[in-house]
This record gives structure tokens, C-alpha cells and sequence, in this order.
């Protein structure tokens, strides 16, 4: 039994996101117990709040204090009282670019036949991976206001392609599918509008796939994509678009496994300090109500463990998340009756059962 102790930075964040990410440190907590693992949790504060009482959003040396850690977990972040996101785009955005995460992995996983939206689809049907661009495109903030406010206003946003960006999530979209013994590897872009910045896309992809010879390539344009992604979701393996496209299609995607309260992310740089988190946002109106699922939070925190090469530990975690499902146990969203604590406390007992 090892005993190397995992160093993990806790930012719970806004609104939902305290609430899942104490679920997850409970599991966490009972992983350790079962598996005899130490992980050290360290819980930082910066969030909507922090930010109203500080004036801070993430300290000067914040993005040093994240690279100390093995990991970090996130929550959530956004709150109503900062319309201008400011304290998120510092501290999520912030981190995805300052530590350079460009891998941003969104499994896309149904657990039950139930939890499906889509007529007739069950886990066999749904069961791919979207690697989405972590670290440029239209989020790098490139652009600017003129006479704002005005009339006269114009609004720059600028979308960055840059060469080493695409190749490398390209590539890791691809290597991924090479490791996992997939075949297929569909790539996602606008290149009939977008006839510059996705024109890098279509290189890239045309030069990166006769690499990986039994790897079948495919393009779809975004749009008729998400189509697809409806009418036929088992043609899907492993997707890999741009920062936007990604952000969008993910949000789709939960749909398919039972809602954002089951989507689980990692935001990744692989050997590096990587940030995991749900894929869902704060959703302030379920705030502090015990009603948001904490299974896409605990399933991020499984990625997590997986990550770290702590394989066992987030397949009793899956495990323990799937078992839930099956039995119908869980919050409303899911058909279920339990509250968010609750939840976390019947996937924490079944680790330590198993
Ligand atoms: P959201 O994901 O917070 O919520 C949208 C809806 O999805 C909710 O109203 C709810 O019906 C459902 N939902 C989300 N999470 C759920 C959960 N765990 N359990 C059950 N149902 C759940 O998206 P939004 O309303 O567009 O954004 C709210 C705030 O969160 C905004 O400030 C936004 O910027 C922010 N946000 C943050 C992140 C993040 O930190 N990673 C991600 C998305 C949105
Ligand atoms: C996500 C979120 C973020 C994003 C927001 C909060 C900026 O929607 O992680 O999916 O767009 O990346
Ligand atoms: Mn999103």
C-alpha cells in the first residue's frame, strides 16, 4: 500500500459549486480511508465573494500557489453580483492559460438508458470523448471596446489559431484514440465560414491523421455536427473542436448522460499540475438548496485520481457513481429523491464497502 501523500489545491468557488465540491472531498476523503491514501486538501477561498470583500480576484501569486499542487479541483464560479464574470475569467480562465491546461477532456459517458433524453439511446449509443481546445481561440481576449456605450461602438473579439494550439490538441485527440484502441477521431471546425483561422484546423488535421494509420478521420462542420450528435451518437469516438465549439457541444453532451449534474471535465496539461472540475456552472438559483447532483463533481474528481495514476481508486469511484444510477438513487434531476449531501454519502459508504 502506498502512502506518497497527493497535494490537492480545493477552489469550491460560486453558488453549486460549495456544495458539489464538499461531496467530492467526502469521497475523496473515503477513498483515502479505503485505499489507504493520503491526500492532502487544501481549501482556497477565491470566489464571488472573496472577490466582494477583497477586491481580489486571484492573488498576485496564485498561479504559483496552483503549480505547488498535484492537482486542483474546482467547483464552479459566477455570480449574479459580479455581472461582469471578472473573478471567473481570472480564476478558471486564468488557470487554463497561465498553466498552460490545453487539453480540455469532457468524457461524454451514459450510465443508464433512463437518464437519456435522446428516443431510444442507451449507454451503448453514448459513449465518447471531446477534447476541446483549452487555451486560445475567441477566449484568448484579444480585442477591445471603441467609444463603448455609444452608438458609434464597435466590439473587437479576435479568434486566435495558432499552429503549435491546434496541432498539439489534434494530436493528443489522436493519441488518445491510439492508446484507448478507438478508431475514429472526428474532427469539428467552420472552415466554409470561419476561411482563415479553420483553414488551420483542416491543415492540421489533414497532416496530423495519415499519422495515425488505423485511426479512421472524419470532418463535420460544427453545425452539422451537433445534427449528428442527436440523431446518431454512437458514430462518435473521440470529437476534437476548438474553445467555443467545445464549450457549446459539452453542454449538449450532458444532455445525453442526464444533464450538467452528470458531466465531468478535466482541464489538463498531461505531466503537469491539472485543474478538474464539473462541466456545469453555479447555478445560483439551485444554490444552497441541497438540490444541485454532485455526480458530475465526484466523477471529476475521479478523472482526477485517474490522472494522477491512481487507477483503481477512480474505477471504485465510477463504480460507486454507476452504482447509484442503477438503483435510482440520487438528486431530482436524475428521477431521484435524495439532496446533494446525501448523494455524496451514499457513493462515500459504497467506496468504503467495496
Ligand atoms: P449552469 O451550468 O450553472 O446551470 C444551467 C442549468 O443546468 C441550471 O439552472 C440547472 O437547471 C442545470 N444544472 C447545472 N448544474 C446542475 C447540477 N449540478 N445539478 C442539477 N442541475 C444542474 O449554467 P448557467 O446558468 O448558464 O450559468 C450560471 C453561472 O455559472 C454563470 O455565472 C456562468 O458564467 C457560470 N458557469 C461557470 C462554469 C464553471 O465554473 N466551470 C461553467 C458554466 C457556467
Ligand atoms: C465551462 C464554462 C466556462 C467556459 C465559462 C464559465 C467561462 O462554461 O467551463 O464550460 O466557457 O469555458
Ligand atoms: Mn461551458
Amino acid at each position: 500500500m502506498q502512502t506518497q501523500t497527493m497535494k490537492i489545491a480545493v477552489i469550491p468557488g460560486d453558488g453549486i459549486g460549495k456544495e458539489v465540491t464538499a461531496e467530492a472531498v467526502k469521497v475523496l476523503k473515503a477513498v483515502g480511508d479505503r485505499f489507504g491514501r493520503a491526500f492532502e486538501l487544501e481549501h482556497l477561498p477565491w470566489s464571488a465573494d472573496y472577490f466582494l470583500q477583497t477586491g481580489v480576484t486571484i492573488p498576485a501569486d496564485g498561479y504559483d500557489t496552483l503549480r505547488a499542487f498535484d492537482a486542483i479541483f474546482i467547483g464552479a464560479l459566477g455570480d449574479p453580483r459580479v455581472p461582469d464574470n471578472r473573478h471567473a475569467r481570472d480564476i478558471l480562465l486564468g488557470t487554463r492559460f497561465e498553466l498552460d491546461l490545453f487539453v480540455n477532456y469532457r468524457p461524454v459517458t451514459l450510465l443508464h438508458e433512463r437518464l437519456c433524453p435522446l428516443k431510444g439511446r442507451g449507454p451503448a449509443d453514448v459513449n465518447f470523448a471531446v477534447f476541446r481546445e483549452n487555451t486560445e481561440g475567441l477566449y484568448a481576449g484579444v480585442g477591445g471596446r471603441f467609444k463603448p456605450g455609444t452608438e458609434d461602438e464597435i466590439a473587437i473579439q479576435e479568434e486566435i489559431n495558432t499552429w503549435k494550439g491546434v496541432h498539439r490538441i489534434i494530436r493528443h485527440a489522436f493519441e488518445f484514440a491510439k492508446s484507448r484502441g478507438l478508431t475514429k477521431v472526428c474532427m469539428a471546425d467552420k472552415s466554409n465560414a470561419m476561411t482563415h483561422g479553420h483553414a488551420l484546423w483542416q491543415r492540421v488535421f489533414r497532416e496530423t491523421s495519415p499519422k495515425y494509420p488505423g485511426i479512421e478521420a472524419t470532418h463535420y462542420y460544427i453545425d452539422a455536427l451537433a445534427m449528428y450528435m442527436v440523431l446518431d451518437p454512437a458514430q462518435f469516438q473521440v470529437i476534437v473542436t476548438n474553445n467555443l465549439f467545445g464549450d457549446i457541444i459539452t453542454d449538449l453532451a450532458a444532455t445525453f448522460q442526464g444533464g450538467l449534474g452528470m458531466a465531468a471535465s478535466g482541464n489538463i496539461h498531461p505531466g503537469r499540475t491539472s485543474m478538474f472540475e464539473p462541466v456545469h456552472g453555479s447555478a445560483p438559483k439551485f444554490a444552497g438548496r441541497n438540490v444541485a447532483n454532485p455526480m458530475g463533481a465526484i466523477g471529476s474528481a475521479a478523472l482526477m485520481l485517474d490522472t494522477l495514476g491512481l487507477t483503481h481508486e477512480a474505477a471504485a469511484i465510477d463504480a460507486a457513481i454507476l452504482a447509484a444510477v442503477e438503483a435510482g438513487s440520487g438528486t431530482p434531476d436524475i428521477g431521484g429523491t435524495l439532496g446533494t449531501n446525501e448523494t455524496g454519502d451514499l457513493i462515500a459508504r459504497t467506496i468504503l464497502k467495496s
